[in-house]
């Protein structure tokens, strides 16, 4: 009873809060050093203006008409710049002074108490930055490189199983749920490449995928308690937490311990091998075979990494593969029943490839389509936070200031894009569509020192997985279905994503 009380208690608080906020007369932050913005309430802040609008997209965009480039807002007990325009982001995005980012309850929660566990929401530490290059070694490999090849074979490898699947059961139904086949696929690719894990098809595996689902949805949806603290009180997030633990199992029993074992096995032996010869070789890095062993062997070997950290951070590259299925079912959604584009795909892939597209494979259109569908998408840029007190164009900045990005309004703004409403991959190609062509102002990925770590296996997956698609289907829309998801999110919800596959002659 008790229990139930005190939310009413709170909420009805808060209802009597934001009738006085909309009874007053709404001044703004006129003191001049601080960038001008909505009012800040007791508590609220300027939620009451951010209520005025259907989502966080429109209320960025009438700040940004009403109050410039950068404008302070304060969302319950965060003080908040947003920003507007490619140049103001490219500043801040490339500074040391905005890398950290905002404390919510609920991302401790998820990362075993302390966001600082998470790549994505720890503030750029020293271990954030070592974790950052070990990664890059393997996420960022160079076209020309062995490990990128090996992506490449394992990648390919699960692409053409996938088609196989999709064929087999088109046969039975054209009707086709794809999102759990593709996510499974990609899952695979992923623990294959990073930690040389096979892993069978069987329930334990359908609840990892599920697992990295539910923390995937989880930190793409914004949460009241993120702004309003004191609702985290009432907010359960038992199933998210069981979610990582979850994840913590099927990564230690599948890939950390039989590879803790392996690695003792081979220093024995090196022992062994060492003390019969004169001389002591040597180092024991050359043996370094993914991402796995790059983790646990500075975790063994140095003080910048715990095997906690590294578990951590290893988990969130291998839920990479949640973002990799999201985004492609989003980008189908925008190319299923449009023939036009989905032709030149195919032709594309029929002409650059023999018979299956790799990541070797010239597929300008097809890259550009997946530009194009990244700029529809247009999925929020991380949130960062000043490291210290500092200054955007003039205007102060407290340290501990959240800085949000309004991309939407850089994606759709007609001064940068011909007709930015269409659907047209052509505008990152040059005259003739020989080259790719991507704007410096276009962003998806952020930039500077927390650039996104997944951005070329997500571009090479996505584009290969598509080419290869098209390739063997015409894929369209199922009427029935609903693809509608939330404006400027990644995740796509708990849906099957049916699209409807009919098999052409190959
Ligand atoms: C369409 C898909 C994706 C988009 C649009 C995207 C975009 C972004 C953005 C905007 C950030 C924040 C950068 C910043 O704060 O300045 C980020 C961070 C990150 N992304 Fe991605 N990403 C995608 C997929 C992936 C995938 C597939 C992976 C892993 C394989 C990945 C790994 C990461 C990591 C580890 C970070 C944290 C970097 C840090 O905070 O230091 N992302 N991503
Ligand atoms: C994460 O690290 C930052 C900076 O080192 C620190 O201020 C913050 O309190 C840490 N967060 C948690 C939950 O420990
Ligand atoms: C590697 O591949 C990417 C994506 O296809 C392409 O944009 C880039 O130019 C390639 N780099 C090299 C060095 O070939
Ligand atoms: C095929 O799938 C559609 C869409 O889910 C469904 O409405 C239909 O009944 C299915 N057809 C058969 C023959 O099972
Ligand atoms: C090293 O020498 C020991 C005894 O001298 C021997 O039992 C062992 O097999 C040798 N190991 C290797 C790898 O040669
Ligand atoms: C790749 O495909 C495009 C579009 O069909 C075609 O114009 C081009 O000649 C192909 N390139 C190669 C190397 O086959
Ligand atoms: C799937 O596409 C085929 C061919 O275009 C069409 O005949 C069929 O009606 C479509 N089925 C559904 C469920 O939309």
């Amino acid at each position: 009873m008790f229990i139930v009380a005190l939310p009413t208690l709170a909420l009805a608080a808060i209802i009597v809060l934001i009738v006085i906020a909309f009874a007053m007369a709404n001044s703004d932050y006129q003191d001049g050093k601080r960038a001008p913005g909505p009012r800040a309430w007791p508590i609220i802040g300027g939620i009451p203006f951010m209520a005025k609008f259907k989502d966080s997209t429109e209320a960025f965009s009438a700040l940004a008409k009403q109050y410039g480039h950068i404008a302070s807002i304060k969302l319950g007990v965060m003080d908040c710049v947003v920003l507007s325009g490619y140049k103001t982001f490219r500043k801040v995005l490339c500074s040391t002074c905005f890398d950290a980012r905002p404390d919510f309850k609920r991302i401790n929660m998820m990362f075993g108490g302390d966001r600082n566990n998470s790549l994505a929401f720890t503030d750029f530490t020293d271990t954030h930055h070592k974790s950052r290059n070990l990664i890059a070694a393997f996420s960022l490999a160079r076209n020309t490189s062995s490990l990128f090849e090996t992506l490449d074979i394992v990648s390919t490898e699960n692409i053409v199983r996938l088609v196989e699947q999709v064929k087999t059961e088109a046969e039975k139904n054209q009707s086709v749920p794809l999102k759990n086949m593709l996510e499974k696929s990609i899952a695979k690719t992923f623990l294959t490449y990073f930690c040389s894990t096979e892993v069978e098809e069987n329930e334990e595996f359908d609840q990892f995928v599920e697992a990295f689902n539910t923390i995937f949805e989880e930190v793409n949806q914004p949460c009241v308690g993120d702004i309003l603290p004191f609702f985290m009180n009432f907010i359960s997030k038992d199933d998210v937490v069981k979610a990582s633990q979850v994840i913590r199992h099927f990564v230690h029993e599948k890939c950390v311990e039989p590879r803790l074992a392996e690695r003792k096995m081979r220093a024995e032996q090196m022992i062994d091998e060492n003390n019969n010869k004169t001389e002591k070789s040597e180092d024991s890095s050359a043996e370094i075979v993914d991402l796995l062993d790059a983790f646990l062997h500075t975790a063994e070997t140095s003080s910048d990494l715990t095997i906690d950290q590294a578990l951590f951070a290893l988990e969130d590259m291998l839920g990479g593969h949640s973002a990799v299925c999201h985004t492609i079912i989003r980008m189908l959604t925008y190319i299923a029943g449009n023939t036009e584009v989905q032709n030149k795909i195919r032709e594309e892939a029929r002409a650059n490839s023999t018979g299956v597209a790799t990541m070797t494979s010239k597929l300008q259109y097809t890259e550009a389509t997946a530009w194009e569908c990244l700029r529809h998408i247009s999925s929020q840029i991380v949130p960062h936070k000043a490291t210290e007190d500092t200054e955007i164009d003039g205007y102060q900045v407290k340290k501990d200031t959240v800085v949000m990005f309004n991309n939407y309004d850089l994606h759709f703004s007609p001064e940068l894009w011909d007709q930015p409403e269409e659907f047209k991959p052509e505008r990152f190609l040059t005259e003739g569509g020989t080259r790719l062509m991507k704007p410096d102002f276009f962003v998806p990925f952020s930039t500077g020192r927390r650039v996104c770590l997944g951005q070329k296996i997500l571009m090479k997956m996505s584009v290969t997985i598509i080419a290869n698609l098209c390739q063997a289907f015409e894929i369209g829309l199922d009427s029935e279905q609903d693809y509608s998801v939330p404006r400027c999110c990644l995740a796509v919800g708990n849906k099957p994503f049916k699209f409807n596959f009919t098999k052409l002659d190959s």
